[in-house]
Parts: structure tokens; sequence; C-alpha cells
């Protein structure tokens, strides 16, 4: 089958099999390891990318049902390689240590801050419910949403 997205701006046409997942698409086809397996079952939040602005477990949908979609992954966060907002944020409070749960809690968190701008402690707690770091122990990851809801309100 024939599947066409628009992939960090630029258009995508992909020949996949109906069984497919989008996140075997994006990693196996496309090489976009960024997009992380981990449980494969919808559980850790590691393959999360954004669809139509909402951030979704690509190991949980077919690559067919990304037909004619915006799909955002940390890739896109960057413009022309300087780092978002939240790429710095993560930087300056270590919002990761091996990485592996990183670019999906960074696309949770552009959904987040895209709609509630100065989110509270309960905010980012609810918003990041489901996505597991085996790492940070969270705190640090807290930390980053809130620097950089801080940083994109000095930018304005
Ligand atoms: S790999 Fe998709 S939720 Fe774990
Ligand atoms: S930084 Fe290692 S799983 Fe989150």
């Amino acid at each position: 089958m024939i599947v066409r997205f628009r992939l960090n701006g630029e258009s995508v046409v992909q020949v996949v099999k109906p069984n497919e997942t989008l996140l075997d698409v994006l990693r196996d086809r496309i090489k976009l390891h960024s997009v992380k397996k981990g449980c494969d079952e919808g559980l850790c939040g590691t393959c999360t990318v954004i669809l139509n602005g909402v951030p979704v477990r690509s190991c949980l949908m077919l690559a067919v049902q990304a037909n004619d979609a915006d799909i955002i992954t940390v890739e896109g966060l960057a413009k022309l390689g300087t780092l978002s907002e939240i790429q710095q944020a993560f930087l300056e409070k270590n919002g990761f240590q091996c990485g592996f749960c990183t670019s999906g809690m960074m696309l949770t968190a552009k959904v987040l801050l895209d709609s509630n701008p100065k989110p509270s402690l309960d905010d980012i707690k609810d918003a990041f419910d489901g996505q597991l770091c085996r790492c940070t122990g969270y705190e640090q990851i807290i930390e980053s949403v809130q620097r950089a809801a801080e940083l994109r309100t000095a930018k304005k």
C-alpha cells in the first residue's frame, strides 16, 4: 500500500505492508532512529511522535493510518541548526541520562507547552503520565519542562 505524509515538513511517500506500524516505517524504512522502540505494545511512550498536533504512540498505529498526516519527530524541533527551547532546557537541567526516552519526552513537552504555556506541576505530571524513564527519577524531566516554559515565555 502507498502511504503519504509530511514528516518534519517534508513530503514522504512509502510503500508499506498493511500491517506495518508507523514506528517500524519510521525506523526501518526511513531510518529515523530517534523514534525509539521500547515495549512495542503501547506501555512506555518511547515511540511517541506528534501526529496532527497530538502525541501518539507510533507502535500502536498502522502506517496507513498516518496517510495525509503531519508528523513531527525530535528532528523537527530544532530550527536551522538552533536548538529549540525544549532541547535547550533538557540540556540545562540534565533532563536525560541514557537518552532512550528523551525524544518522546521532548515531543510530549512540546504538545503540552503549545497548548498550555505555563503548566502547573500537576499539568506536567498529567501530560507525562505513561512516559517511562528508567534513569532520571523524573525530577530533572519536570524541571526541564518548567525551564522550557520559562525560556519560551522569555522569548515572546
Ligand atoms: S514502544 Fe511504543 S509505547 Fe513502548
Ligand atoms: S534517560 Fe534513560 S530511560 Fe530516560
